[in-house]
């Protein structure tokens, strides 16, 4: 199910579906500093852990409503994808 793949760089980013980085924008900012005072950064953090608390948001393990349903909507691939780009990204 890839809908719109469109190429973007860095090159982590290209494998991920597009309408999924602009979902996670919308709470995580796009250049993965989140606005909202409750909403951790995602730019810069450890690849690993990024990846091993969306698989763990989807498992349910680490409840969090909103981030499991988008944990759900992503492939294990997307998911490793998407923590190698956040960890691409420049921390603040
Ligand atoms: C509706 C807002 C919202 C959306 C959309 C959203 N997140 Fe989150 N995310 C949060 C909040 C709030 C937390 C903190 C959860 C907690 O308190 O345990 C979080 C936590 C996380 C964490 C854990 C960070 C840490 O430091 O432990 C990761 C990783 C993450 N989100 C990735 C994503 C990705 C990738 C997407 C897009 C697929 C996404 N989020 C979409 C609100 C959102």
């Amino acid at each position: 199910m890839v809908i719109g793949l469109m190429l973007v760089s860095p090159p982590a980013e290209a494998q991920i579906r597009s309408e999924i980085i602009q979902q996670c924008a919308a709470c995580h900012g796009e250049d993965g500093i989140a606005r909202d005072i409750e909403v951790p950064h995602l730019a810069g953090q450890n690849e690993r852990y990024l990846f091993n608390q969306i698989m763990a948001f989807r498992s349910g393990k680490r409840p969090h409503k909103e981030m499991r349903f988008m944990a759900r909507e992503m492939s294990q691939a997307e998911i490793e994808a998407l923590a190698a780009y956040y960890a691409s990204l420049p921390s603040r």
